[in-house]
């Protein structure tokens, strides 16, 4: 494989497939720089930049975006450009750095060149306007939301952030850095169908379908990967040790949405923060769902596909795929044969899917229709970005067309409740038919409440209790009722104990990540 490492031409042919991009960094080209806290991609200490070339406005530029390089693996970067915080400084500090010492954004210094690199990234978008979803003000929490620090606090570095952009600065790579770049993605490579062989582990990396189906054929044993934020954990975690792996992440035609004229689909390997163009105007609830879906370094890689596949009951996006009647396209590899399965018949137990060995999930495709319906998507974590759900509801109503306070239908899926994504069957039930802010609500609700503990029952772990995940199922319809009824959502940037700070609103101080 080769890869461009801070503007010098690396190729490598004789790794274990299984190695991440962090350790080939520190221990083989020792570079560390780069640094190791968690190793499961929660605190942002080994975040470096990740490029690929892309078109726009008419030029080819190198779009760079933020990557744990803890979870990811080393084959990842094939034919990327990667900056780490060693490659950062040209002639003068680059701007982040810059603004950090004088905003005084680092102490002991150990989240700092993390920090430094989504705050590079951050400037390099913001100045070549690489990223069509960073127009909002938001732009700058965001992208330090997946950085820990464990002593400066958040608000020298959210300063440093906001004082970094009235610095000028040449460019992450120069001219020619570009030029050498592009000349290597156009210049002979080996085959992207066999990356890495070492001894008898392997991992492959197709381009298209027909080399993906014929990789499943050949390798009954491999492993799919796609961002790889779930399945590399087990190998920085558990020392799991995989003998052959496919990524999927580069299939053409797993990538990008489109639409007809009853639904839109998404290709599963399509990354979350490729997928903001198309919810911007169709569902910003979910876009703001997706905003505490991991990190931004974890949305640059994972994908939706991923999270599907993955089979865990606490996964963000399967309860709102089944409240919005989603199906999935499951391909079996041997004849290429394709049949679209409804979310809601995927999942068979803990972690089991209806996607057996040899198949895999093409696309996605959610109905127009039903994304026009008011939805809410509440998810409860113990930390507002980068967590797991305790719970996750996604609910969506369809009011009586005579009588629009009246739900004519609704569907209430949880996540976090029992082994599965579920939908809450006999809770729908108990909603359906009766009329928003109105005094049979209430009894509609308790017969709601009562259905929830009947139907479902979930376990207690170290993230909540059994007792609280119920009362917070339970409170949720309420609170989707409340929005309802007084027709606003309730801001979720500011409920309980979190607050999301803005950048401008710094004099309230404190952490982001409360
Ligand atoms: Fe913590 Fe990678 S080491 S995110
Ligand atoms: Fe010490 Fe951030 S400066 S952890």
């Amino acid at each position: 494989m080769q890869f461009f490492l801070n503007g010098v031409l690396t190729k490598v042919d004789d790794l274990d497939p299984n190695t991440s991009l962090l350790r080939y960094l520190r221990t083989r080209a020792k570079l560390k720089g780069t640094k190791e806290g968690c190793g499961s991609g929660d605190c942002g200490a080994c975040t470096l930049l990740v490029g690929q070339a892309v078109e726009t406005q008419g030029k080819t530029r190198i779009r760079f975006r933020s990557v744990n390089a803890c979870i990811a693996l080393l084959a990842s970067v094939h034919n990327r450009y990667v900056i780490t915080v060693e490659g950062l400084a040209k002639d003068k500090l680059h701007p982040a750095q810059q603004a950090m010492l004088d905003c005084h954004g680092s102490q002991c210094g150990f989240c700092t060149p993390g920090f430094v690199m989504s705050l590079a990234g951050l400037y390099d978008r913001q100045k070549q306007n690489t990223e069509s979803n960073e127009d909002t003000g938001s732009a700058l929490s965001e992208a330090i939301s997946g950085n820990l620090c464990r002593c400066t606090g958040d608000r020298p570095i959210l300063q440093a952030g906001q004082e970094m952009l009235n610095h000028d600065y040449p460019g992450l790579v120069s001219e020619s850095e570009l030029n050498q770049y592009l000349e290597m993605l156009s210049g002979p490579t080996e085959s992207l169908a066999s990356l890495i062989e070492q001894q008898d582990r392997k991992i492959y990396q197709p381009a298209d379908e027909t080399e993906l189906q014929r990789l499943i054929l050949e390798h009954q044993d491999a492993e799919l990967l796609c961002g790889g934020t779930d399945l590399v954990l087990g190998i920085t975690q558990n020392f799991k040790q995989h003998s052959c792996l496919i990524d999927v992440s580069r299939v053409t035609e797993l990538l990008g949405t489109s639409e007809d004229e009853d639904h839109l689909y998404i290709g599963a390997s399509t990354p979350y923060i490729d997928l903001w163009p198309s919810f911007s105007e169709k569902s910003p609830d979910f876009l703001k769902l997706l905003h505490r879906l991991g990190s931004q370094q974890i949305r640059n890689r994972g994908s939706i596909g991923g999270n599907i596949a993955n089979g865990s009951p606490i996964a963000d996006t399967p309860p709102v795929l089944l409240a919005w009647d989603a199906e999935v396209e499951r391909v079996t590899a041997a004849g290429g044969k394709r049949d679209w399965i409804a979310i809601s018949d995927l999942y068979l137990d803990y972690k089991k899917t209806l996607i057996g060995a040899g198949q895999y999930i093409a696309r996605i495709r959610i109905p127009l229709q039903s994304m026009q319906h008011p939805h809410r998507f509440y998810k409860v974590s113990k930390r507002f970005e980068d967590d797991i759900s305790s719970v996750m509801a996604a609910i969506s109503v369809r009011f009586d067309e005579l009588e629009p306070d009246r739900i004519a239908d609704i569907r209430i899926a949880f996540g976090g409740m029992a082994a599965i994504p579920k939908r809450a069957l006999a809770a729908e039930s108990a909603l359906r038919g009766s009329r928003i802010a109105t005094d049979d609500m209430e009894a509609a609700l308790q017969t709601c409440s009562a259905a929830i503990a009947e139907e479902f029952k979930p376990m207690t772990d170290v993230r909540a209790s059994a007792a609280y995940r119920l009362q917070l199922a339970q409170n949720l319809i309420r609170r989707l009722v409340d929005e309802l009824g007084s027709k606003q959502s309730l801001d979720v940037f500011s409920v309980g104990a979190v607050k999301h700070y803005q950048p401008g609103n710094l004099e309230q101080g404190g952490q982001t990540n409360a």
